[in-house]
């Protein structure tokens, strides 16, 4: 047996490469669509859901045990006694329920800024940063506004990391105790959170 081109098909190895090259684009193109793939592996399985979160908040004015402090003073503009421009640095308590000793969350922790000049009402800037349970180490970041005296304030979630990362949503919140002479308050939050 000698090595000899077939007579009837001499054109064959020539025909043969034609297609091979004209599917290597399309084969990179596969490898590349595949490592992009690779790099976003939750992709099939991301689907947003909507959790409800609910805690309670305790804001500590008053005493040596305070974890609210004011850092400014009054403007001195705006109805008297206004709290227009005080700016309150908190690492507030959040716990399961009501009571200060129950079973801790997390801490709600920024600022919030005395920012009406006709009522109470405030700028909430903080963090609800998780401690316990499954959203342990996740935050959700709120900003929003908050007058203390209406019987229900509805704050929106505009972001958060973690389990809770594009979140966004909204948190109700209610006064349940406050205490006049310290001005320590305990509010009940209710969280509706749409996140992956
Ligand atoms: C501060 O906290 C400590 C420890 O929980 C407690 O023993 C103390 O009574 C508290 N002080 C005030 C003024 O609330
Ligand atoms: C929360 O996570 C931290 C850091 O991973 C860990 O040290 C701590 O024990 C956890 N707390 C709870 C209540 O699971
Ligand atoms: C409010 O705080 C003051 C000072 O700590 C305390 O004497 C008083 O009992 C508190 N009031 C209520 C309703 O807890």
């Amino acid at each position: 047996m000698s090595l000899t081109l077939n007579p009837r098909f001499p054109l064959l190895p020539s025909i043969s490469m034609a297609p091979r090259l004209l599917l290597l684009p399309f084969l990179l193109l596969f490898l590349l669509s595949s490592i992009t793939t690779a790099s976003s592996p939750n992709k099939k399985k991301l689907k947003e859901k909507l959790s409800h979160l609910h805690f309670y908040f305790h804001d500590v004015v008053g005493g040596r045990n305070a974890t609210a402090v004011p850092v400014t003073k009054p403007a001195g503009v705006g109805q008297p006694f206004s709290a227009f421009g005080v700016i309150t640095i908190m690492d507030d308590l959040l716990t399961e329920g009501p009571d200060p000793k129950s079973e801790q969350v997390g801490r709600a922790q920024g600022m919030y800024t005395g920012a009406a000049q006709e009522e109470l009402g405030f700028l909430m800037a903080m963090n609800l940063a998780f401690t316990a349970g499954k959203y342990n180490g996740s935050v959700l970041s709120v900003l929003g506004r908050n007058p203390p005296l209406h019987p229900v304030r509805e704050m929106p979630i505009v972001g958060g990391s973690g389990l809770f990362r594009f979140a966004r949503g909204y948190a109700l919140a209610r006064t349940i105790w406050f205490n006049f002479t310290t001005g320590d308050a305990i509010v009940e939050y209710d969280v509706h959170v749409m996140h992956y």
